[in-house]
């Protein structure tokens, strides 16, 4: 199939996936889709024209460069860009309420997020038919259909383009779209750009797709555009050639897994204080880095691992150009714990070195920051008084392949990677052990004191906290103009 298929046309494909929209406010707009399924479909087509595509966002990315470069030369601060993005994906229960009955062929998907959290290991508690329920806010546990991503260069912006989305579905009476809840994200201030609440630079190590992404860094993968987009070279069931059977429609499109993450920024600093040992140069700045593998200015433990190097962290030179392949390193955790949270979620050579592939596991990650920075009592106190993390988003090929495989046979699985002399334990930042009710059960690692690499550390709570999500399928412009709308 994929040899016939016409060359990859960026202008076909939702813009968030293969760049990500440019955003410093976020908002994903979870919805339900009215009764009056036809009147939806024909507002949606109105919606098409507004959806940012690929080739928009590039566009978009070539002016916030080049007037940045005018700053520069001119000695000013760069203009004001307004700049907005719109995108759009549905879940298995929008596909449903759409007629549409075409099977995507992606498990996870078809389940739906609610169903999974129990094997991504969210905490929870049964019903009274026994059905699983996991301890999200309410509005996850309605069934949504779809969301709407809207990006933009500030709140204004984003909040007056959500407003001209609902406008085109909901005219006077006649509502064809509910917003079930609005989450709303924001890039981190000053300094913190960039990075996540915990404090680490995000978003550096992503695959680079075939003939699209032409220059990669150094130490960065190319993977098959199959592996991002449906129906296109690569995209097979994991460890096969064998090609997933999708309908048509669904070329160009990408699976999208996202969850609502909070992270207890206070609790996870305390604890790094606690766990740490200064005086033999175990400081928690450098158990945080081996937590995470990578130091907060993004440089990697693996290439820096007794002290961090805030030049190469921002420099995509040198930030992703390491495989856990120095000597040593298949066997111990010198310069990165097992369990770090990059080596757990991307092993590199771990499984290349036993003859496995990687390549079928890899995500784009998008998503964003959401909620305040820490206030001093929080920060005296020690305790989150106030929601905020990530809004963790993830586009692939197949979640059943990746997202769901890395949260649940990586991160939340001991002996991962396999074939170590210790058991490496649980991914600290987001391995699982929920087995009931508020049921956070125990979890440890190796590995976190470099100078005591047989030792297990107790995590005493998890730092992040699933509050909801779904899985989503973002489809191509195409599919959105002669399959989805009228
Ligand atoms: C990388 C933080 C959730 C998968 C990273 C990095 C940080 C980070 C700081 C390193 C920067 C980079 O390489 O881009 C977090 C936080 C999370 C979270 C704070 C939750 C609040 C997740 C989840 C998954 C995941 C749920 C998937 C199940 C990955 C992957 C990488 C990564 C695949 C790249 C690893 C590599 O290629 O080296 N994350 N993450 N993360 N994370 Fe997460």
């Amino acid at each position: 199939m994929a040899s016939t298929l016409p060359p990859l046309n960026p202008a076909n494909v939702q813009g968030d996936i293969l760049v990500g929209l440019p955003k410093k406010v976020q908002h994903y707009l979870f919805f339900q889709i009215d009764d009056d399924v036809t009147a939806f479909r024909k507002r949606l087509r109105l919606l098409i024209p507004l959806i940012t595509t690929t080739v928009q966002v590039q566009d978009d990315r070539a002016k916030i460069v080049a007037n940045k470069k005018k700053a520069a030369e001119l000695g000013k601060a760069p203009e004001l860009l307004r700049l907005s993005g719109v995108n759009i994906a549905f879940s298995q229960f929008g596909l449903n309420k759409l007629g549409i009955k075409d099977n995507l062929g992606d498990t996870a998907f078809a389940t739906g997020q609610q169903k999974d959290s129990q094997g991504l290991g969210d905490a929870g508690a049964p019903d009274a038919n026994n059905n699983f329920v996991p301890n999200w806010i309410n509005a996850f546990k309605n069934q949504i259909h779809g969301v709407v991503i809207i990006s933009g260069d500030c709140d204004l912006t984003v909040t007056a383009t959500q407003a001209a989305v609902l406008a085109i579905f909901n005219i006077g009476a006649h509502i064809t779209l509910h917003e079930v809840i609005t989450v709303k994200g924001v890039v981190r201030p000053g300094a913190e750009k960039g990075h996540e609440h915990f404090g680490f630079l995000d978003g550096i190590s992503q695959p680079a797709v075939k003939d699209f992404d032409t220059k990669p860094n150094p130490g960065q993968e190319t993977v098959s555009q199959g592996v991002i987009l449906c129906g296109r070279e690569g995209d097979v069931v994991a460890g096969t050639t064998t090609p997933f059977t999708r309908p048509a429609w669904a070329l160009d499109g990408s699976f999208l897994a996202l969850r609502y993450l909070f992270q207890l920024v206070p609790e996870f600093d305390n604890f790094l204080k606690a766990s740490a040992d200064p005086t033999k140069g175990f400081t928690s700045d450098l158990l945080g880095a081996r937590l995470v593998g990578r130091w907060k200015s993004g440089a990697p433990v693996d290439v820096f691992p007794l002290a961090d190097n805030p030049a190469a962290g921002k420099d995509p030179l040198q930030n992703n150009n390491f495989r856990y392949d120095f000597p040593n390193d298949f066997d111990t955790q010198d310069r990165c714990p097992f369990a770090g949270h990059t080596r757990k979620t991307n092993p590199r050579n771990d499984l290349e070195q036993l003859g496995f592939s990687t390549e079928n596991r890899r995500i784009i990650r998008r998503g964003v920051q959401f909620g305040p920075e820490l206030t001093p009592e929080e920060v005296s106190s020690g305790k989150t008084h106030h929601g905020r993390g990530l809004i963790f988003a993830a586009y692939c090929g197949s979640i059943t392949n990746s997202f769901q495989f890395i949260q649940q046979s990586w991160a939340n699985n001991q002996g991962f990677p396999i074939q170590k002399p210790v058991s490496p334990g649980f991914d600290a930042i987001i391995g699982q052990n929920n087995q009931g009710p508020d049921d956070n059960g125990p979890r440890s690692m190796s590995g976190a004191n470099p100078n005591n690499q047989t030792a297990t550390l107790s995590l005493p709570i998890e730092w992040v906290v699933p509050k909801g999500g779904e899985y989503f399928f973002s489809p191509s412009i195409p599919a959105l103009r002669d399959t989805f709308s009228l």
